[in-house]
């Protein structure tokens, strides 16, 4: 059965747009008013440098100042019940409403009723299951993005969670450590459920990783960075562009361009592009480099100075921040050189206190092994285009019936991916981590393993990898309008 996607579109904007008002109504206090702790105005404590402007939202919408509110850090999930092999979760999805912009009341979804949701620190080698229960008025899919994913577990888009219903996942962690992260995937209504707030981090830990005496505990933080915008009552102003939704004030971790005192020492950041369609480019103010650390699949080999960071939409870059050149009383912009106005600044660090730092920052990280392309079965090509009136994948949006590629379990492939459109597409296959051929170079944006790859208008990139189970998948671009839009396509592995 072929669909339709202008039309389903249409009526799922109108659902959306319905079930916002709605939800205005519904005030379920509590959880993550308490989060995002509002209320503490000003910097507290810092004093000092760092820009000053960058307002809200422009357009009428409610808005407030930047550096007003304090970073909130979502709370890490216990687990209900752990055994020798596993630690077991259980999270509900609802609606709840919650202080954004001050004075004003946002209805969100998330998962706990808290967005971003609470944060699941899993081990390398130990299971976790997940049991979702769905009190929201719509189906929901729940996808870890990045990892090794069992196909019943991974969260297909039609593999939907009922209104009422639940379903367990089954995490059996065999990849490397890296910053995963789960939000949701419906079919048509991704970037609408994701915008409401349904996304969180799930940090997955290993042996290797926990020996290098990395920053952790209160110096490693994970920040998701989302743009929004809102009405003048404080609710989402989410449009539905097609080519991708742009809001015009900037949050980290829910909150608007927040501050974070930290002291004078190495922090580890986990960030996490979870915009819809906004690119990051990150920067300091003071001229500081930024030390990457890893990427969207586990630790680079050794770390790398940048000035720059690019992040697409599901990047995740993991960075150390050293802070002992910041004069106590200073602070220092994260700054989004690809912004302007609201959106040119994402967050300060207000140095607050001298603190003897007793964590490293190694010369080694880990070891990659290339890949090797003769090793590769076959190359599998795909262009990502726009056809009339959706994005396309070869031509053709997405059909949950059809099955685009079939490879093997176990073997390497080389999938080679093409722009023949006038927009950044960053495309995220499911499943696997790959390397990047190529372009790898000059780019360091596709160092490391990678989930999630920008491919820039008329490029051409190719990305190296293995499959390690069995049944259903989907590829697509995480631009998450050009996913509901139907830039996407199923894959199926075959024992
Ligand atoms: Cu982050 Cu298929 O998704
Ligand atoms: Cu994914
Ligand atoms: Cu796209």
């Amino acid at each position: 059965m072929k669909k339709k996607p202008t039309d389903t579109k249409g009526i799922n904007r109108r659902k959306f747009l319905k079930s916002l008002a709605a939800g205005s109504a519904v005030a379920v206090p509590g959880v993550a008013g308490a989060m995002h702790g509002m209320g503490g105005g000003g910097m507290g404590g810092g004093g000092g440098g760092g820009g000053t402007g960058g307002g809200g939202g422009t357009g009428g919408g409610a808005s407030t100042g930047a550096f007003q509110v304090p970073l909130a850090i979502p709370p890490e999930l216990a687990p209900v019940a752990s055994d020798s092999t596993t630690d077991y979760y259980e999270m509900t999805q609802m609606e709840t409403a919650v202080e954004i912009i001050p004075g004003t009341v946002t209805t969100i979804w998330g998962y706990n009723g808290i967005t971003p949701g609470p944060t699941i620190r899993a081990r390398r080698g130990r299971r976790v299951q997940v049991t979702q229960h769905n009190s929201l008025p719509a189906g929901v899919s729940t996808h870890l993005h990045g990892g090794e994913i069992e196909a019943a577990s991974d969260g297909h888009p039609t593999d939907l969670i009922p209104p009422g219903g639940s379903k367990t996942y089954t995490y059996s962690n065999i990849q490397k450590a890296t910053t995963l992260w789960y939000h949701d995937h419906a079919v048509d209504e991704t970037a609408q459920h994701v915008y409401k707030g349904l996304a969180g981090f799930y940090l997955l830990e290993d042996d290797e990783e926990q020996s290098l005496n990395l920053p952790s505990g209160d110096y490693e933080v994970p920040m998701v960075i989302q743009d929004r915008s809102f009405n003048a009552d404080g609710s989402f102003a989410y449009t539905g562009n097609q080519s991708g939704e742009l809001g015009d004030t900037i949050l980290v971790n829910g909150s608007v361009q927040p501050y974070f005192e930290v002291a004078n020492r190495k922090y580890r950041f986990r960030i996490l592009n979870g915009s819809n369609r906004r690119e990051y480019v990150l920067a300091l103010s003071n001229g500081q480099p930024l030390t990457q650390i890893g990427t969207d699949g586990g630790l680079l080999e050794s770390p790398v100075d940048l000035n720059e960071i690019f992040m697409s939409p599901a990047y995740r870059c993991d960075i150390v921040i050293d802070f002992s050149q910041v004069p106590v009383g200073q602070s220092v912009v994260l700054q989004n050189l690809d912004g302007s106005g609201s959106t040119a600044e994402i967050m300060r660090f207000d140095v607050v206190r001298s603190e003897t730092d007793t964590s490293s920052l190694p010369a080694t990280l880990t070891t990659i092994p290339r890949l090797n392309p003769a090793d590769a079965v076959t190359t599998r090509r795909f262009t990502f285009s726009r056809r009339r009136g959706s994005w396309v994948i070869n031509g053709r949006s997405y059909d949950p019936n059809r099955v685009d590629a079939n490879p093997r379990l176990g073997t390497t492939e080389i999938w080679e991916l093409s722009n023949r459109s006038m927009m950044n597409h960053p495309v995220h296959i499911h499943l696997a981590q790959f390397q990047v051929l190529d372009a790898a170079g000059n780019q360091p944006e596709y160092m490391g393993m990678k989930d999630t790859f920008v491919i820039r208008p008329m490029q051409t990139i190719r990305v190296i990898g293995k499959f390690t189970y069995t049944g259903m998948y989907v590829f697509h671009c995480h631009n998450l309008e050009h996913e509901d839009f139907a830039m996407m396509a199923n894959f199926e592995v075959l024992p």
